[in-house]
């Protein structure tokens, strides 16, 4: 079905700066012409998203969940449009993958041409170019100038998975390290990585052996500095696996589904150092904090650390699955020739939109983007948070902000007010997504592409809902 919507400005070439402060025009490439705006003609869900949504509850595994009760229809810029014709404001880029915006115009382009050309051969059976130029991309755009390679996944999980297997093919040896709060993936190695039980592992187990868990940095609730949380882990390491036994340690520089927590100063640090000292693989996991979310190409590069392997998919292709490995060519090349691949990794089209959306990255000024939406996010929260003590913590860097929610007088978690505030939010047009090991905190990962206005207008219609729980 088509959607004959008025346009809204937004070409290839353009600054995102210059889209959001565009008006409607006819000389448009194609992409995202949506009106900018929230708008609501129906009660969410209305009536169409209700019919899918039963036909979902019919036809759907019931483990496959949602938390936005709508039939999307299209997307672009800093919106969400359903079958009922509702404009929902995005502050959740479909979990960190949209950043360069839904639909962007040229990484539909690039997805269209190379569609029209050749849509698989498999890499493994007849390589292409455009895998070779993402690896390359990705070699000079992760920390450090060592010498890199990488391979190409289809998700995160798979990314993760693969990057333990080079580890421990590297290494020798088996164990891997991963943290409190951490979130790796729903695969079976990926679900003994990730550390909550509910939803992800809670009756799928065994899981893989040779997984030990270190406490995270988590300023908030440890109040340790990094130095003395690094000390902490590292102790555990030593003592209960032993470097000479540990293949990796996988961290994400900014954890995601646990909580948006920012590790204390010299907490990244002082790790690397350890692994470095003692042959781990350090591997960080940028596969929700990477391609400019938080203000840097990789978070790593806030902390100042150089991985030796980095995970990253999520917004590498502007909305179409790919994933990758990329880390120190002596590492990377460990694996004997056929130990690392897959069907469809590195996809085609995947790679042409990777190369479309990384092309926006580096040129369209998202970096100074990101950084201009985490003020903004920043000094609304801040300021909501100076009136109401039941916002504990605001943190992250970037368009990666988040807010924690706790009782003011015990600092305990308070979930139920986190699932109100987001479910009013929903109710009245704002996609907002919750996180934490606790369920306490309300993430904000607009896509880059969101106008200050429908972002400031999402911060109103939250902090409304919080003044009313
Ligand atoms: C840090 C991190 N690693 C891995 C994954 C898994 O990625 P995917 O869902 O693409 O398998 C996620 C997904 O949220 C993530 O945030």
């Amino acid at each position: 079905m088509l959607y004959a919507l008025p346009r809204q400005s937004y070409a290839p070439g353009m600054t995102l700066a210059d889209t959001a402060a565009s008006t409607t025009s006819d000389t448009l490439l194609g992409g995202p012409e949506l009106p900018q705006e929230r708008r609501l003609v129906t009660a969410i869900p209305g009536p169409r998203s209700q019919q899918l949504l039963e036909r979902k509850a019919a036809a759907v595994a019931a483990g496959v969940g949602h938390t936005v009760p709508i039939e999307a229809v299209a997307a672009g810029g800093g919106v969400v449009v359903d079958a009922d014709g509702n404009s929902l404001i995005d502050l959740g880029s479909g979990i960190a993958v949209t950043t360069v915006g839904n639909a962007h115009p040229a990484v539909a382009a690039a997805i269209a041409a190379q569609a029209a050309q050749l849509t698989h051969t498999c890499f493994m059976v007849s390589p292409y170019a455009s895998y070779v130029d993402v690896a390359e991309r990705l070699n000079r755009l992760t920390p450090g100038d060592h010498s890199k390679k990488s391979a190409l996944f289809n998700s995160g999980a798979e990314a993760v998975e693969n990057a333990i297997k080079i580890a421990r093919k590297h290494t020798g040896r088996q164990a891997v390290v991963a943290f409190d709060h951490a979130y790796h993936g729903r695969t079976n190695l990926t679900m003994g990585l990730t550390a909550k039980s509910m939803p992800y592992k809670s009756g799928f187990g065994p899981f893989a052996s040779e997984i030990y868990r270190a406490p995270m940095s988590y300023p908030y609730r440890d109040g340790l500095s990094g130095a003395d949380a690094a000390a902490k882990a590292i102790s555990i390491m030593e003592k209960q696996i032993g470097a000479d036994n540990l293949a990796a340690v996988i961290i994400e520089p900014i954890q995601g589904e646990g909580g948006f927590i920012v590790p204390a100063d010299g907490f990244l640090p002082a790790l690397v150092d350890w692994c470095t000292a003692h042959g781990v693989v350090f591997i960080a996991d940028e596969v929700q904090s990477g391609f400019a979310r938080t203000g840097e190409m990789f978070a790593s590069e806030i902390f100042g650390i150089v991985p030796d392997l980095v995970t990253t998919a999520k917004g590498i292709a502007g909305g179409m699955p790919l994933a990758a490995v990329t880390g120190r060519a002596e590492i990377m090349d460990a694996t004997h020739t056929g130990g690392l691949g897959g069907t469809y990794g590195g996809n085609p089209v995947a790679c042409a939109a990777a190369l479309a959306a990384i092309d926006a990255f580096e040129n369209d000024g998202l970096l100074g983007r990101a950084r201009e939406i985490g003020g903004i996010l920043r000094a609304r929260l801040e300021s909501l948070q100076h009136d109401d003590p039941r916002i504990g913590e605001v943190r992250g860097h970037g368009a990666m902000i988040a807010a924690e929610f706790v009782d003011p007088d015990t600092k305990a978690p308070d979930a139920a007010l986190t699932a109100a505030v987001a479910k009013a939010a929903i109710a009245e047009g704002v996609i907002v997504l919750t996180c934490g090991t606790y369920g306490n905190v309300i993430r904000f990962l607009p896509p880059l592409s969101i106008p200050d206005h429908l972002l400031n207008e999402g911060l109103d219609v939250i902090a409304a809902a919080l003044a009313a729980h």
